[in-house]
């Protein structure tokens, strides 16, 4: 099994369009690695391959990737898109796998209702590509080779179809982190998670190689950093620091360990910081576009 990061920043990226924090000016400045937005690729036999997540950056993504280059006249190495929640940052990026190609798309049913009751996602077309709704703790078979277990983690609904007071720690379909197994190896994905109860730590104890949510690195990175009032647990997002976080909450494990879906405020993202000195110190890696990885 080899997984290559398509992108390893959080909604928005590095540099968010319409930000000028010091992070998004230095990676403007050349000084730090731009990122696109959050997905995974993973392939079991090299040829087909199955995305995780589709962000709205999936074409230059798909460009910048040879391995997903077409090898025929119409063609592609893309047999399926695994969703992990109903995001625009996950699931924009199907809107640009609408030239007829035939593919699976695999979401729990909550999130393939989000599809469903989205005209605009009616551009798939359902001769071409198939939705397939995915069980909890159900494995399934996204690629031949490849066995996909979702399972819940504490998260939120996406910000489009929050209330006034949404449950931002709630387990259930909403938010979904993917156990992947080939071959005798295994990987966990988890690019959104609130909250790292017990039984979730074990079980990510369990895989070769974890990646986890990195957005924030503490829960007031936006405020702190002048960008805005949220805070990462107001967006169903663990820090990476303090005494619940998932540093201290995953320190105990001894498999490879990467943070993805990093937003573009969080401070572990200036190698010369002393967050990344504590990341690294703590045996994590910082996930960059581009980085394969074999667990
Ligand atoms: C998140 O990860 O919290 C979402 O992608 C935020 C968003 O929808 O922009
Ligand atoms: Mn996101
Ligand atoms: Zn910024």
């Amino acid at each position: 099994m080899r997984l290559r990061v398509l992108g390893a920043g959080a909604g928005g990226g590095l540099p968010q369009w319409n930000c000028g924090c010091r992070l998004c000016a230095m990676a403007r400045a050349g000084r730090i690695a731009p990122m696109t937005q959050s997905s995974l690729a993973v392939t079991v036999d090299g040829h087909d391959w199955a995305v995780l997540n589709a962000s709205p950056d999936l074409r230059g993504q798909l460009a910048a990737t040879p391995d997903l280059h077409p090898r025929a006249l119409r063609d592609s190495p893309l047999r399926a898109v695994v969703l992990t929640n109903g995001d625009i940052d996950h699931i924009a990026g199907l809107l640009s796998l609408r030239e007829g190609a035939v593919f699976d798309v695999w979401a729990t049913p909550a999130v393939l209702d989000v599809l469903r009751g989205d005209r605009v996602f009616g551009v798939l077309d359902p001769a071409k590509v198939t939705l397939r709704g995915i069980a909890l703790d159900a494995p399934f078979s996204p690629l031949p080779g490849l066995t996909v277990t979702a399972f819940a983690v504490p998260g939120k609904v996406a910000l489009y179809l929050e209330g006034d007071a949404p449950d931002t720690a709630a387990e259930g379909e909403q938010t979904v982190g993917l156990w992947l197994a080939a071959n005798g190896r295994t990987a966990a994905y988890v690019p959104g998670c609130a909250a790292l109860p017990g039984a979730l730590v074990a079980r990510l104890a369990g895989a070769d190689a974890v990646l986890f949510d990195g957005t924030v690195w503490a829960d007031d990175d936006m405020i702190r950093s002048g960008t805005g009032p949220k805070t990462g647990a107001r967006m169903g997002h663990l820090a990476m620091s303090g005494p619940a976080g998932s540093l201290a909450r995953l320190a105990g494990l001894a498999n490879r360990r990467l943070y993805i879906h990093l937003n573009n405020t969080n401070p572990v993202l200036d190698p010369a910081g002393p967050e990344a000195a504590q990341v690294a110190a703590a045996g994590w890696e910082i996930a960059r576009d581009g980085q394969e990885i074999v667990p």
